[in-house]
């Protein structure tokens, strides 16, 4: 059988760990797949560099268009990420009836109901094993592996690099800017590391999981995204000591009500196996009606990682570019015409575990004003902690645990709490989960 041809739109970490993993592992690739997959046609701005990457052994242009209208090639790689540019050329490849990869979670999670559409119409398929969680087969899992299952909720450490800034503070005790400049000098962050440290990236994940899990469509403007920047080395220390560890979670929780899906730092207790999850890594815990809860675990960025759930992705396509598209995995794991209505819950109406810090004064009755007023809105305490007050200090913290409440309880909580005269300042609010 000829080889299935392969069109690759930039040629940087991604697209050079592909090229090299298809070529190192060629044999054992068409051996599963059926067939050779030849990357025919590369197109990257840096035409100098693609070419010395690619040893001259296929095409190299600076124009990514002659790759995506060009009649040779059965499937397009896209791995320029961004919404732009990245957006056209998809459509662009679709239009003119190739299959599609793509790393690009912030092109799924807010273009991918078009993407789809457009995709189904034309009877193309694409494919994006790659962008969640890296070289993680977890796109595959949900979709398939987990497939006789209600998905209940899912909760990933899904971007590296803010657990990577966690991992440190945690470890040594230093402030969050300390890390991150120590991040980005080793490569982690991006020099503009926006996405990853305000939470957008991990809720570009996060909103594709939740799609595929309960047959919803993309929704990446209803989720709550809220990053580390406002995270105290404190924080860490005291949920430490309460049994906690801090990790930025993408969650989404299937409720009769509708949809949970936020991103944001989350306490979770020491022993569980997800909470020991350091650096630079990731984890998805995914909990189905049947199976229980399942933890999937590995490299969430990088060359060759991430090259493997682009090939991945390949070998799939190869294997089904001419079965007839009825007969393909639908795109979003449920069939089409058969998503769910079911609304995305706002915050208001969560429903989680809280961790309260609050700086009071050290007298008499602060702590039953406190307790009263989260009695009277029906939030039921879990634990406490007061400090000693430093040596000749009158002020000391106090951190509560709750158990489960409405999120628009808590506020209303706090909303009081900050107005007594004893509680000075912003009252910290982390979320917790148990996740058992
Ligand atoms: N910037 C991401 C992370 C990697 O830090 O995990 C690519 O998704």
């Amino acid at each position: 059988m000829k080889p299935i041809k392969v069109g690759l739109l930039g040629i940087g970490t991604v697209g050079s760990g592909t090229f090299n993993v298809l070529k190192r592992n060629q044999l054992e690739i068409t051996r599963r797949a059926g067939r050779s997959i030849e990357i025919a046609m590369v197109a990257d701005l840096n035409v100098e560099r693609a070419r010395e990457l690619t040893n001259g052994e296929c095409e190299v242009v600076n124009d990514a268009n002659l790759v995506v209208t060009n009649p040779d090639i059965d499937i397009v790689i896209e791995l320029i990420g961004g919404y732009g540019i990245a957006k056209d050329l998809v459509m662009k490849a679709i239009a003119n009836g190739k299959h599609v990869v793509t790393a690009n979670k912030a092109l799924l999670a807010t273009h991918g109901n078009e993407i789809f559409k457009a995709a189904e119409e034309k009877g193309v398929m694409v494919a994006f094993e790659a962008a969640v969680a890296g070289g993680i087969p977890i796109i595959k899992a949900l979709r398939e592996g987990l497939t006789a299952n209600r998905i209940q909720w899912i909760a990933g450490i899904i971007n590296g690099t803010t657990n990577f800034i966690l991992s440190e503070m945690r470890d040594k005790g230093l402030d969050f800017a300390t890390v991150l400049k120590q991040a980005q000098e080793l490569g982690y962050a991006e020099a503009d590391p926006t996405f990853d440290i305000e939470g957008v990236d991990a809720a570009h994940k996060a909103t594709i999981m939740a799609s595929i899990a309960y047959g919803i469509p993309m929704q990446f403007d209803k989720a709550h995204v809220e990053g580390i920047t406002k995270l105290q080395a404190s924080d860490i220390r005291y949920a430490e000591e309460l049994g906690y560890r801090i990790k930025l979670l993408g969650i989404s929780k299937r409720t009769e009500d509708g949809i949970e899906l936020r991103v944001h730092p989350t306490l979770i207790p020491e022993k569980r196996l997800i909470a020991n999850v350091e650096g630079a890594m990731n984890a998805v815990l995914v909990h189905g009606d049947a199976v229980g809860a399942t933890l999937y675990y590995g490299k969430g960025a990088g060359s060759e990682p991430t090259a493997s759930a682009v090939i991945a992705d390949l070998v799939d396509i190869t294997r089904l570019a001419t079965a007839d598209p009825e007969h393909r995995v639908p795109y979003l794991a449920f069939q089409s015409n058969s998503l769910s209505d079911l609304p995305v819950l706002p915050m208001a109406e969560i429903v989680t575990s809280y961790y309260l810090r609050m700086h009071v004064a050290d007298k008499p009755g602060v702590l039953a004003d406190v307790t009263r007023i989260l009695a009277d809105l029906t939030i039921s305490i879990d634990a406490m902690l007061q400090k000693e007050p430093a040596e000749g200090e009158t002020q000391t913290d106090i951190i509560i645990l709750t158990h489960q409440t409405k999120e628009k309880n808590i506020v209303a909580a706090i909303e009081k709490i900050e107005k007594l005269d004893s509680v000075f300042g912003e009252v910290t609010k982390l979320r917790l989960e148990e996740l058992s």
